[in-house]
């Protein structure tokens, strides 16, 4: 089991700024993503509870909030410490026509709209690192992962987004101090998380609407514009295997782009990516 963001952090500390779920549910109402919405204050994993809803038949556009979770889950079987008061973890049901081949796009179109919401709130320094990582001035401030669900005949994507808002850096565990960061340690103050929780469900509404209608290419394009790791030395690490090269972007199916100075370009479709200092 690996570390978590927030592996020491004290449960409890900042439990007085409650999350005004009623209104943002008010908000979302008649929107795509967002109605149904779903509010816990605690729940082990949003992903797993969405995946339950999705099973039962929930509609695609729903989504599952949480104040805390006590098992939130991060790629490759890693924890997510998710303490509560401060951060938005949330999940969103999809229900797309695509092959479960295809459910890393949906990770790279959610980042494009994620980092195109947290750019209205700080404007400088945010990008993406392939295959799930919304950056600020390189820290990680959000992690992507997406699931397929699948019951009876019909299959939904589960698109699980942990967003660091409110969390201050001395509450990060020590391994990654260095390494993540939020909105309020970048900009210097607090932020509502029912008006970034809007604005993420907006932004994702308008990307997935753009990726049903004219599929990956335009999502590819931005991705590209706002990817921190071109032309970036990076290892990436998948199972025991690791890969090394310069970013040459990524495929018109998702995959990252390693070229390695000889003139062989790699393609990379799983892994996680560490991008060389220097
Ligand atoms: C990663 O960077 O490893 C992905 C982290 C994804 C965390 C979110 S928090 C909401 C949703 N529920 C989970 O259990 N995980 C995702």
């Amino acid at each position: 089991m690996g570390k978590g963001i927030f592996q020491s952090f004290p449960y409890g500390i900042m439990s007085g700024m409650q999350f005004d779920a009623k209104a943002l549910r008010l908000r979302l109402t008649g929107r795509k993503i967002g109605c149904p919405f779903h509010y816990r204050e605690t729940v082990d994993s949003t992903n797993r509870f969405a995946m339950e809803l999705a099973r039962g038949g929930a509609p695609e556009g729903t989504v599952v909030l949480a104040d805390r979770q006590t098992a939130g889950m991060g790629r490759l079987q890693r924890v997510w410490q998710s303490p509560p008061g401060c951060n938005l973890y949330l999940s969103v049901i999809l229900r797309p026509a695509v092959a479960p081949s295809e459910i890393s796009q949906i990770t790279l179109l959610a980042g494009v709209a994620i980092a195109e919401a947290i750019a209205a709130i700080c404007p400088a320094g945010v990008g993406i690192k392939w295959p799930n990582d919304v950056r600020i001035r390189g820290r990680k401030v959000c992690g992507i992962l997406a699931e397929m669900a699948t019951a009876g005949g019909s299959s939904a994507v589960i698109l699980g987004i942990g967003l660091n808002v409110n969390i201050k850096s001395e509450n990060f565990d020590q391994g990654h101090r260095d390494t993540a960061t939020s909105l309020r340690e970048e900009t210097g103050r607090e932020h509502s998380r029912e008006d970034v929780a809007f604005l993420l469900c907006e932004s994702l509404e308008s990307w997935y609407e753009t990726f049903m209608h004219a599929g990956f290419a335009p999502v590819r394009e931005e991705w590209l514009a706002l990817s921190d790791m071109q032309g970036k030395r990076v290892r990436v690490l998948f199972r025991d295997e690791v890969q090394e090269g310069t970013v040459a972007g990524i495929d018109r199916d998702g995959a990252l782009l390693l070229a390695d100075g000889r003139g062989d370009v790699r393609r990379i479709t799983a892994g996680d990516a560490t991008i060389e200092k220097g």
